[in-house]
């Protein structure tokens, strides 16, 4: 939902799953324009939302930090990191 709401109409959001080094591998990767780089490490904490602008619809902040608590009770790990067009968001998780 993040990707498809940061991403421009006309713009792509691709998910991609495989294996990767032993471990099950899920990428979301989007045309949002980028996270700004101060806010790339916050996204996962509780209640972070982006600048007004550049988060529309409303939401409470609690997406990402809801998933890092899913994805790390698994043993699994999820981060961001800017790429291409937009954001490229990754989860690993044992096989
Ligand atoms: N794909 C993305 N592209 C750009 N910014 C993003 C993206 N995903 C998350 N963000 C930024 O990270 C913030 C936190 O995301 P998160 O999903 O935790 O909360 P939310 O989407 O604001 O609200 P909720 O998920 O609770 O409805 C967002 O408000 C936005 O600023
Ligand atoms: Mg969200």
């Amino acid at each position: 939902m993040n990707a498809i709401r940061h991403t421009p109409g006309d713009g792509t959001v691709e998910i991609v799953g495989d294996v990767d080094g032993g471990e099950v591998r899920v990428t979301v990767a989007d045309g949002c324009g980028g996270i700004p780089e101060d806010d790339l490490p916050r996204v996962f904490d509780v209640a972070f939302r982006g600048e007004a602008a550049r988060s529309p619809g409303g939401g409470a902040g609690l997406g990402l930090a809801i998933a890092r608590g899913i994805v790390e009770a698994h043993a699994g790990r999820i981060g961001v990191a800017n790429a291409g067009p937009g954001c490229r968001f990754e989860i690993r998780l044992p096989v």
